[in-house]
């Protein structure tokens, strides 16, 4: 940490007689955590000094020295060779110092027409276009595997369960298909916090827009935005982008955890479903026998921190003024937090599922019990002999009674134990009490 008490800082200085105190430095720097927008804030000052330069606010020469000292402060940084500095505050005072040191005064033109409020702004918004691009791969990645598993068993038969307690057979694919489908649904969340956020702060300045005669519609383009954020305030006051892809990212986080801890259950002794591969499980140091599922628990825990962040950052968010307020420094920590550990998570459940294997037999002998086809029975009594579907149900009711006296299975009754409680029953209705056909005979 290298202490700047005799000149103060260099970036606004002029108006101090001395250097912030060392806990005023603690409080205010970001640097270890926003040192991460290094490639973003460098790619937001290159489009900016262009535009600078195409609009002669700065010469070509000076736009070109700037150009190649930020490309050499980038080379620096990614060789682990870049003199970061506490007392620099953060990224955008980091890079804009050591490129004094490299061209001298010259640098100082970078700043013109331009704050650090708005090149946050952008470059985290810049840095989150590729972190969503990240995430959605890996959704799309994870959807795959979910897809492979689903059409290997296609036709395997498992229990539904509502409650928790064996509701009605269905197949493997079925289930897998809920997965896939919540999680598509947060690739489109991901996509739809990509497409509002895609607008470009560089020339709100500090929140008043600039009296230099800029072009805001080169830089937008330059660095891949839709357009310029339209009013100069919003640009460097909103994080609601920020909360979005929090919100985003604790959902499908919850996704996941729901997803893990069935993978939990299934991996248990008692349910016998799956065995998870020795890649995503660990042993117990007391208890030879044990494989326990930590990968998938993990999953499951870590929703909470995802949730918890974007809990920190709404109650951050929640009663700020306009327009740029310190407070907001705090989002970079949040976000990357989240965006590591979500993605963390993706890795690990399309690893978990990808080597996931079932034991088809138990879930389809579990599938037949508990009385798993008796909608099926209610729905035959309705569509063969006409029953309303209430009176159906509670016939229905008296079978699986009479069948829990027995201690059988419902197609294990006699047909005439059935026709006791309805004597309209025939013998076709066996071909709806087994858990293969009563999984055929579905229309939806
Ligand atoms: N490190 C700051 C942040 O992340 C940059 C903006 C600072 N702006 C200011 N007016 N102090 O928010």
């Amino acid at each position: 940490m290298t202490s700047s008490k005799e000149h103060g800082n260099p970036m606004w200085g002029g108006r101090f007689k001395t250097a912030p105190s060392e806990l005023m430095q603690a409080i205010n720097a970001s640097i270890d955590i926003d040192k991460r927008l290094y490639a973003h804030d460098i790619k937001g000052s290159l489009a900016h000094v262009a535009m600078l330069a195409d609009c002669s606010i700065i010469k070509n020469e000076e736009a070109a020295l700037i150009a190649k000292g930020l490309h050499q402060i980038q080379e620096e940084i990614e060789k682990g060779a870049f003199p970061f500095r506490e007392d620099l505050e953060d990224i955008h005072m980091n890079i804009e110092a050591r490129l004094h040191e490299i061209i001298g005064d010259i640098a100082g033109k970078m700043h013109t027409a331009r704050s650090r409020n708005d090149q946050v702004a952008t470059a985290f918004r810049l840095w989150m276009k590729d972190a969503i691009a990240e995430i959605m791969a890996q959704l799309t990645g994870l959807a795959d595997t979910i897809s492979k598993q689903a059409s290997i068993h296609e036709h395997s038969i498992m229990p539904g369960f509502t409650h928790l307690q064996i509701a009605q057979p269905v197949t493997v694919a079925r289930h897998l298909g809920a997965w896939q489908q919540m999680l598509s649904r947060d690739r489109l969340r991901f996509g739809g916090c990509l497409d509002r956020l895609d607008y470009c702060p560089l020339g709100a300045a500090a929140l008043a827009g600039t009296s230099f005669p800029i072009n805001r519609a080169q830089t937008a383009e330059a660095l891949g935005f839709k357009a310029p954020i339209g009013n100069t305030m919003d640009a460097v006051s909103s994080r609601d982008f920020v909360l979005e892809f929090l919100s985003a990212s604790a959902i499908c986080a919850s996704h996941l955890s729901r997803f893990a801890e069935e993978l939990i259950l299934w991996s248990s002794a008692q349910f016998g479903y799956v065995t998870l591969s020795d890649d995503f499980t660990t042993g117990s140091s007391i208890m030879p026998q044990k494989k326990n599922p930590d990968a998938a628990e993990l999953i499951r825990g870590k929703s909470g921190q995802i949730t918890g962040l974007l809990m920190q950052m709404l109650m951050v968010m929640k009663a700020l003024p306009l327009s740029y307020n310190k407070d907001m420094q705090e989002d970079k920590e949040a976000v990357f937090k989240a965006f590591d550990t979500l993605s963390l998570c993706l890795s690990a459940m399309c690893g978990m599922i990808g080597s996931l294997s079932f034991h088809t037999e138990k879930m389809k002998t579990d599938a037949g019990n508990g009385y798993s086809t008796a909608t099926d029975l209610a729905d035959w009594l309705v569509k063969e002999l006409g029953l309303p579907f209430r009176k159906a149900h509670h016939i229905t009711g008296q079978l699986v009674r009479a069948a829990e006296l027995r201690r059988c299975k419902l197609d294990e009754l006699e047909l005439v134990d059935m026709q006791a409680v309805e004597p309209r029953i025939t013998k076709a209705i066996y071909k709806v009490l087994d858990v293969e056909s009563a999984v055929r005979q579905r229309q939806t």
